[in-house]
């Protein structure tokens, strides 16, 4: 199998971190039972999951809203096919919510009845890159990287946890009506967070109040999350999966545009041409800078 070595594993064409996902699982992923309140938030890593993680822990349970529970993240959308933490997904209840990283194709046969709300959030892979390339260089399950050049074709490559970062937004976008799903991007959250969270609690069809979305908004900014244990992913970053060093974050700086600061102009270049040529004609806008409009 291509694109396999210590640090991936892939599964029909989509390269998944090989020691925290089950193959036994994935041989079975489409049959996988669906109920119809399932909900499903997809990303490709490092597109803001654990920013929608909390979002709809919030959206949808009151006690992570007002604070009288405290369960992590992890444990209310756990990854769908990364589980961690062993949770038996039968036994959940509903609604259950998951976060995946899977392509269309591997989706469970269920979801197609489309009675499942899912939420696909996209952000511009500039800043995906810039992103994964400090995550990999922080967690000790993926592969470190020297450089951004290098990493750069790697990415691009798709030699990465999620492969080739074109495909699964254009695979995703392409099938969307198998699905009933709602496409959002990370920097329209990031420009405008209570409406985008008024957007999606309103695709959920969930009522809530005035006071229930300021709260919602108040602890799903960046800061509030960073400092939120049961948001932030310190413990499991670190004492779970397992980190290189003690200074990085999951919540590294939470913006819009951060590629600026990383690539050159020929690097830059070079990028712009791949994605013409992988994108060319795609409808959703991808936003690479907050001032560009
Ligand atoms: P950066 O590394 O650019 O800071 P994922 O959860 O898919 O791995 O994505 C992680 C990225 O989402 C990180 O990006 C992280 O900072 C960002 N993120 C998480 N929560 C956020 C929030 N509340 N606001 C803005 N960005 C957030």
């Amino acid at each position: 199998m291509e694109n396999t070595n210590e640090y991936l594993l892939n599964f029909r064409g989509y390269n998944f971190e090989r020691t925290l996902v089950d193959i036994e699982f994935l041989k079975n992923i489409e049959d996988f039972e669906i109920r119809d309140d399932d909900v499903f938030v997809i990303t490709y890593p490092k597109s803001g999951t654990i920013w929608c993680q909390q979002i709809l822990s919030l959206i949808f349970h009151e006690g992570h809203r007002n604070g009288t529970e405290n369960i992590e993240t992890l444990d209310r959308v756990p990854y769908f096919e990364y589980n961690i933490r062993k949770l038996d997904y039968v036994k959940r209840s509903s609604p259950r919510l998951f976060s995946t990283h899977i392509p269309y194709y591997l989706a469970p046969r269920g979801l197609k009845s489309k009675k499942n709300k899912m939420l696909y959030i996209y952000r511009n892979p500039k800043d995906v890159l810039v992103s994964f390339f400090h995550f990999s260089n922080w967690m000790v399950k993926l592969e470190a990287a020297d450089t951004i050049e290098n990493y750069m074709k790697t990415f691009l490559d798709g030699k990465v946890v999620g492969s080739r970062w074109f495909d699964h937004i254009r695979g995703w976008y392409e099938h969307r009506h198998d699905f009933n799903i709602l496409f959002l991007s990370y920097e329209e959250m990031k420009k405008d967070l209570r409406s985008s969270v008024m957007k999606i609690s309103k695709f959920f069809e969930k009522e809530l109040s005035e006071e229930d979305i300021d709260a919602v908004v108040r602890q799903a900014t960046f800061q509030q999350m960073k400092s939120d244990d049961r948001a932030n992913y310190l413990t499991i970053s670190q004492k779970e999966i397992g980190t290189r060093n003690n200074d990085g974050h999951f919540l590294r700086k939470g913006i819009v545009g951060d590629w600026k600061h990383h690539f050159t102009v020929a690097q830059n270049e070079r990028f712009d041409r791949i994605f013409q040529k992988n994108m060319k004609d795609f409808p959703l806008k991808i936003i690479w800078d907050l001032n560009e409009e």
